[in-house]
């Protein structure tokens, strides 16, 4: 069993937990995740590790509330446990080489990307970040990205805070105005993703995606998060979940991310916590 050290709300769907997981915070590193699962008879469920503190044995995890596993993990509280915390696993992220960077993240992508963003400032990278939320209520980690960020911008598509419009609009004007960046990072929903590598890949800057299949053993063996990338079968668990934007068939992996949408509907609907938690 693993405890839960701390819990906060950050937005109305997303909490952030930080969990006693020793042997996973001495060898996490930015981009990989863990597999948990709530209690004994719940589903296997990926997060990508959002933090760690090897010294207090702590691993951060970031998730939205958007079905019933997420609504249970999202009832429990500090102090009291989940029944398995599995990690760390799939590759961590490479940033060798890289002295500009620029961090694209959407909604809960950005819980993903800001490890990333600390990882690259820390390593001396000049780290311009860009992310994007649906309204204002929906911001998350604006403050922990500023911290680690030369350049922030802040987008909502409604316009109730910073810019207006979609991530990609400041990436453009940024790439069009010269900057030139050794790597641009996208993380977040697959069709933000895919709207990214249509800009980055014009401009030919060389940009790494994080994918987000359907996983179940996060081992290789079930074949559940296959990806076609560069027309080679690729699996997100242990060769990923990071991969070149260019290469990936993001079409295929948005059909294969709908596979299991009515189950998913059926057990919401079974859900009493999501009909108090989620509208
Ligand atoms: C490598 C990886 C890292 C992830 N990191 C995060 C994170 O840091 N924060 C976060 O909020 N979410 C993250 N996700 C997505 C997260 O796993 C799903 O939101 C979660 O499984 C939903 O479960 P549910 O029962 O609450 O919802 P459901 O109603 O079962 O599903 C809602 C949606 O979640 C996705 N999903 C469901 N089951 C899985 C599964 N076994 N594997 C992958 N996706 C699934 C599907 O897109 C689905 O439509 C990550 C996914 C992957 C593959
Ligand atoms: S989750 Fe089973 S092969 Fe990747």
């Amino acid at each position: 069993m693993f405890k839960i050290v701390s819990k906060r709300k950050l937005n109305s769907t997303v909490t952030m937990m930080e969990i006693y997981a020793p042997l996973v915070a001495k060898k996490a590193q930015a981009g990989q995740f863990i597999i948990l699962r709530v209690n004994d008879d719940g589903e296997r469920i990926p997060l990508t590790i959002a933090g760690f503190d090897r010294e207090a044995g702590t691993v951060k995890i970031i998730f939205q509330i958007v079905g019933a596993t997420t609504a249970l993990l999202n009832i429990k509280n500090a102090g009291e446990y989940i029944q398995d915390f599995v990690g760390p696993l799939g590759c961590a992220t490479r940033i060798d080489g890289i002295s500009k960077v620029c961090i694209v993240g959407g909604g809960v992508g950005c819980a993903i990307a800001l490890p990333l963003a600390q990882k690259l400032h820390e390593a001396g990278a000049e780290v311009h970040s860009i992310i994007g939320f649906r309204n204002k209520d929906l911001i998350i980690l604006e403050d922990e990205f500023k911290r680690c960020s030369d350049k922030l911008t802040v987008m909502t598509d409604d316009g109730s805070y910073g810019g207006k419009g979609f991530v990609t609009a400041p990436l453009e004007e940024a790439i069009n105005s010269g900057e030139n960046y050794d790597e641009v990072f996208a993380i977040g929903p697959l069709i933000m993703m895919k709207s990214v590598v249509a800009v980055t890949k014009q401009k030919k800057v060389p940009t790494t995606v994080s994918m987000n299949p359907i996983m179940i053993d996060g081992t290789g063996m079930c074949g559940g998060c296959r990806l076609t990338v560069g027309g080679n079968i690729k699996f997100a668990c242990v060769d990923g979940p990071d991969f070149n934007g260019f290469d990936v068939d993001f079409d295929e992996a948005i059909v294969r991310s709908a596979m299991y949408k009515e189950f998913e509907a059926r057990a919401c609907k079974n859900c009493n916590l999501l009909k108090s938690e989620v509208k």
